[in-house]
């Protein structure tokens, strides 16, 4: 097999060379190409560029599969503990005893926030956004630990991985607290780590909210589901600005903006606004699919599509499961959930999705989880945040001690205006 690729431009000749990943995907690693020819490549959206090497996690889009660290992201759905995957994800693989006795005491002895940090939250109107606090209390939390800012060696990153993983529940929780006028709880050292998120948002002073273990286990899956999904808009915003050699705080800070948006952690919201718009009566599920179809609606499917899947994303089967089986226990019977299977059975039996490729994605049935637990709409795609936040640091440390982590520096194609003189006010119509 050819490992370099010849592009021909005119009369000459550029070899390329040719990179090859443990999967066998290939490249063409083009770093030399505009030294060598004046050319640059151009690809918005980076549709086709691989921005990095990555060891951390493999997605086949075409067959629909997904692994972390190696490991199908399906093997979870028995053994759902977020916090294992969280270390999988930052240390390459599963922790040992030690390691995670060590690590979920670290995580516990990091759930509190400093106390002058509430303030902060009263600083926020009561409808303030969850993303804009939770971005706005990550930076925050940089101003209160200066010792992490600057990561020497293992043992550091491991403090401020727990730091961070830690005390972003702890926030998430607060600003749900906030937003709802309610007594803010602190958490409790004896649970494990979502079942505290859980007391963190649901426990009154007088009134403990009891976590059943399979609340737990959904939580936990959500939150697994999430945890990465290699170079997706909110990574490679922390790879970005972690390329600068940005603290694991402010790149981080910086991906909870990323995932806000509705194209990509936002669908979530989206979804449940599409599902509640056809449970009102204000749209069939056939209207809302017709009306998807329609180029000049600016209206799409929430939930549905990938840039990567082009068959099933794996991790909506898993969701689906999951949905499914909790409602089953917790005896609810969501509309929402028969509307969302209505939608999916339409779409993968219309030519416009078959065509395009276009099935559930992550988002899909994500929010009828978080809703049987609870959990209201304006911070779903908080939980997706705090899920993906191992991922975040996991690349943001790969991009750290990579021998190819230059600055981020994307180049572009000029179309403005040629070499054109100042004219001074006065000369102006
Ligand atoms: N509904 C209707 N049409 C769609 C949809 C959709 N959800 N998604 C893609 N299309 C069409 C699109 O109009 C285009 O059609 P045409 O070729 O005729 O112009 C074609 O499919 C390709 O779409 P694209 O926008 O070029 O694809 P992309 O890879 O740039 O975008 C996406 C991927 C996820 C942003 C897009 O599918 C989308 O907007 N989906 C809805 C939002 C959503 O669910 N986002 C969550 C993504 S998964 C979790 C995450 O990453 O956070």
């Amino acid at each position: 097999m050819t490992d370099k690729a010849t592009l021909v431009v005119g009369d000459q000749r550029y070899d390329l060379p040719i990179v090859q990943g443990t999967e066998g995907e290939r490249g063409i690693d083009i770093r030399k190409l505009r030294d060598q020819s004046g050319l640059i490549t151009l690809d918005p959206g980076y549709g086709n560029t691989g921005s990095c090497r990555s060891a951390i996690t493999y997605i086949d889009g075409e067959r629909g599969i997904l692994r972390y660290r190696g490991i199908p992201i399906e093997q979870f759905e028995q053994h759902p503990n977020f916090v294992e995957v969280a270390w999988l994800l930052i240390f390459g693989n599963l922790p040992s005893r030690e390691e995670y006795a060590r690590f979920s005491a670290e995580l516990t002895g990091n759930a509190n926030i400093d106390e002058s940090m509430k303030h902060n939250f009263q600083g926020f109107p009561r409808a303030a956004p969850p993303m804009a606090i939770l971005s706005a209390m990550i930076n925050a939390l940089s101003c209160f630990h200066p010792e992490l800012h600057e990561l020497e060696g293992p043992d550091q990153l491991e403090a401020a991985a727990a730091n961070l993983i830690s005390k972003v529940r702890t926030i998430a929780a607060f600003a749900y607290r906030r937003s709802h006028g309610l007594a803010y709880m602190y958490p409790d050292p004896k649970l494990p780590y979502a079942a505290n998120f859980l007391h963190m948002m649901f426990s009154q002073p007088y009134n403990e909210y009891l976590c059943d273990d399979r609340v737990r286990d959904a939580l936990n899956l959500v939150l697994i589901l999430h945890a990465d999904h290699e170079q997706n808009c909110s990574t490679s915003t922390v790879r970005m600005v972690g390329s600068s050699k940005a603290n694991l705080f402010a790149s981080c800070a910086a991906g909870v903006c990323a995932l806000w948006g509705p194209l990509h952690g936002g669908a979530n919201v989206k979804v449940l606004d599409m599902l509640e718009t056809i449970h009102q009566g204000r749209m069939t599920p056939e209207e809302y699919v017709r009306l998807a179809k329609d180029k000049g609606s600016k209206v799409r499917l929430m939930g549905f599509g990938h840039r990567v899947y082009k068959s099933v994303d794996p991790r909506a089967v898993v969701l689906q499961r999951t949905a499914e089986r909790l409602l089953a226990f917790l005896g609810t019977d969501d509309p929402l959930l028969n509307i969302a299977r209505r939608l999916e059975e339409i779409a993968l039996s219309d030519s416009y999705f078959v065509e395009r490729k276009l099935y559930p994605n992550v988002d899909f049935y994500s929010g009828i989880i978080l809703r049987a637990i609870g959990i209201p709409t304006n911070m779903f795609t908080v939980i997706f945040a705090i899920g993906r936040l191992p991922g975040w640091i996991a690349h943001w440390r790969e991009q750290n001690e990579s021998p190819d982590g230059k600055i981020a520096r994307p180049r572009q194609i000029y179309t403005g205006n040629r070499e054109t003189a100042y004219k001074p006010r006065d000369q102006r119509g």
